[in-house]
């Protein structure tokens, strides 16, 4: 916000510092004309961010939790991922950037703990960008203010509570479109995004512990574009892929990853891919614990597909 005047930062009570406190302190660096609370009402947040980011400017509009995103999805799919397509190029909305928290927290019921990365990998013209920790999260976020075209920004709540990270100061970026191996090892691939990819890094180390089994996980950080080579060389050299996320499994982006790489790796592949995900199922309040895909059913799932050989 101080390298570029045009750059906005809105959304229900972002100038108060938002629900999450990941606006603290801006208004009062930057001012109420930059800085401001809006209506409660999805689609007039991503329609203003549309119109503002036609004209030039860089906002950052913030759906207070993924869950209610679904009203602005005729603005982001209809409206935002076409601009530049059907002007011929004339115009574009490329300055536009939504943040959302996604995810689950432990209470947050059918209402405050999806995952609906999915729906938005699915429209050609938005990118979704998903960091995996604080440092991902300020590198990947300014990577996506500045790209030219419109990002959803999908943060994990459980993060923002539970990880603690040394953060580089000052203008830090990521490239959008590349994944990060998280740990490096031999025996299988373990791809996720978000929050997914610490639980993939517990189960790691317990099927490491317990059975000497070296886990490869990859944290794919951006779904669109995501970074096909990067698994693809991983899975070339394990053999073996599981995909997790916490959105139900049917139709989820790990149907994506699990599809385009039996493609490109078959004859490489000594098991079937599997998936660990959420179930089919709304996300349920007490029974969050069953429905969650733990590091306990990753080094399952970890260890029946090593039984294939
Ligand atoms: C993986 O191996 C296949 C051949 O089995 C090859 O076509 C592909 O390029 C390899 N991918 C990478 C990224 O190494």
């Amino acid at each position: 916000m101080e390298s570029d005047p045009k750059t906005l930062c809105f959304g229900e009570d972002v100038a108060f510092g938002g629900v999450f406190m990941c606006s603290r302190g801006l208004l009062d660096r930057f001012g109420r004309a930059r800085v401001f609370n809006t209506p409660l009402s999805e689609q007039g947040i991503v329609g203003f961010a549309i119109g503002a980011a036609a004209e030039g400017y860089s906002p950052i509009a913030e759906i207070q939790f993924a869950d209610y995103i679904f009203p602005a999805f005729d603005q982001i799919t209809n409206e935002a991922a076409k601009y530049r397509y059907r002007s011929g190029g004339v115009y574009d909305v490329g300055g536009l950037t939504i943040r959302a928290p996604y995810g689950a927290v432990g209470h947050g019921g059918h209402y405050h703990s999806q995952s609906p990365e999915a729906f938005f990998t699915h429209i050609p013209g938005v990118k979704v960008v998903m960091p995996s920790g604080p440092r991902e999260a300020k590198g990947l976020l300014l990577a996506a203010i500045r790209e030219p075209d419109p990002v959803i920004f999908f943060e994990a709540k459980m993060l923002y509570r539970t990880a603690v990270e040394e953060v580089p100061e000052g203008d830090f970026m990521l490239p959008l479109g590349k994944a990060r191996i998280a740990q490096a090892g031999t025996d299988i691939t373990l791809v996720g995004w978000g929050q997914q990819v610490r639980v993939l890094e517990l189960a790691a180390k317990e099927v490491a512990e317990r059975d000497g089994i070296s886990c490869e996980v990859i944290d794919l950080r951006t779904l669109v574009p995501w970074d096909i080579d990067t698994v693809a060389a991983s899975v070339n050299k394990t053999g073996r892929l599981l995909v997790s996320h916490e959105a139900p499994l049917s139709s989820g982006f790990g149907a994506e990853v699990v599809s385009r790489i039996t493609d490109r790796c078959f004859y490489a592949l000594e098991a079937p891919p599997v998936r660990v995900c959420g179930y089919d199922i709304p996300f349920p309040l007490v029974y969050e614990p069953l429905y969650l895909p733990t590091a306990r059913r990753v080094a399952d799932a970890v260890r029946h597909t090593l039984q294939h050989s």
